[in-house]
């Protein structure tokens, strides 16, 4: 039996982050869902912005490192407008002849996914039925079957889940045996005059250029922020290596003094 006082006390809610907000766990899938739907418009034109087109070196870089096999199969997911789905597929025609590769694209917010459909709608690649799209949640991807993707990417897309460690978990049993996981995410700059820099580019000129250009500042207050609340590098590492993936050394490669990192692993 409870006393009155016991059942006047508030029920125990999780709570997560979202930025640096403390919010119910429940709540931040439709928080950021809100905040994409808000720039989704704006996107690509505010990557370019906010990081003076060094994105674009970043994504190729990341499809080089990937180097798909010939007719590889890739799942991409939180794949937004299609940066990594479409640098992939053109890699797979400038390397691969007539093994064609393919590439299914995931993401939690219609409006990015809809951009992405936009941007391919009529290019060969539709045409020879190469691309794919569905609306998901990378938590729970129940739509895919266990072992059947080559390879599986996540590029800016996992600091915004719930929950990373079930982002990692659900890609390792969508992946076949020798499939690798690879993620492009922001990470830690370590060097503390260029932290410095960075912090200051990113609390002050990232907002401004968002209310400039998107005018929407508060979404890109909670994406600046979402970056610092994200693991750094040995931390992510360990949570690769906690869902079954093998490792090469550390896991990782830092690019831009550590501005990004990009994490691989393989599943054995
Ligand atoms: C910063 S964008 C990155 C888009 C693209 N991968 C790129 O590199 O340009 C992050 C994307 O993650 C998606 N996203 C956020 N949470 C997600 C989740 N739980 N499951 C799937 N996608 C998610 C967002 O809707 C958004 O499209």
């Amino acid at each position: 039996m409870h006393t009155r006082a016991q059942r006047q006390q508030p029920r125990h809610e999780e709570t997560t982050h979202f930025g640096f907000k403390t919010v119910p766990t429940e709540a931040k899938e439709s928080l950021v869902r809100d905040v994409f739907s808000s720039v989704a418009s704006k996107y690509d034109v505010m990557n370019d912005a906010m990081s003076l087109g060094v994105h674009r070196l970043w994504k190729d870089h990341f499809i080089r490192s990937m180097a798909p096999a010939p007719g590889a199969r890739l799942l991409d997911v939180a794949g937004g407008t299609g940066d990594i789905a479409q640098r992939f597929l053109a890699y797979q025609d400038e390397t691969s002849g007539d093994a064609q590769g393919s590439v299914h694209m995931v993401d939690i917010n219609p409006d990015m996914l809809r951009e992405g459909e936009q941007r391919f709608a009529g290019s060969r690649w539709q045409q020879q039925a190469r691309i794919g799209y569905t609306v998901g949640n990378a938590e729970k991807l129940d739509f895919v079957e266990d072992n059947s993707y080559d390879l599986y990417s996540i590029a800016f897309g996992i600091r915004n889940c719930t929950h990373p460690d079930r982002v990692v978990k659900e890609a390792f049993r969508v992946l076949k045996p020798g499939g690798r996981f690879m993620c492009l995410e922001f990470s830690r700059v370590t060097n503390p005059l260029l932290a410095a820099a960075y912090d200051l580019h990113s609390f002050y000129v990232i907002p401004r250029l968002g209310e400039l250009i998107a005018g929407d500042r508060a979404s890109y207050e909670y994406l600046v922020e979402s970056i610092r609340r994200f693991p750094p590098q040995d931390g992510f590492a360990q949570i690769i290596r906690d869902a079954g993936f093998a490792t090469i050394g550390k896991g990782y490669e830092n690019l831009t003094f550590g501005t990004v990192a990009i994490h691989s692993g393989y599943k054995f």
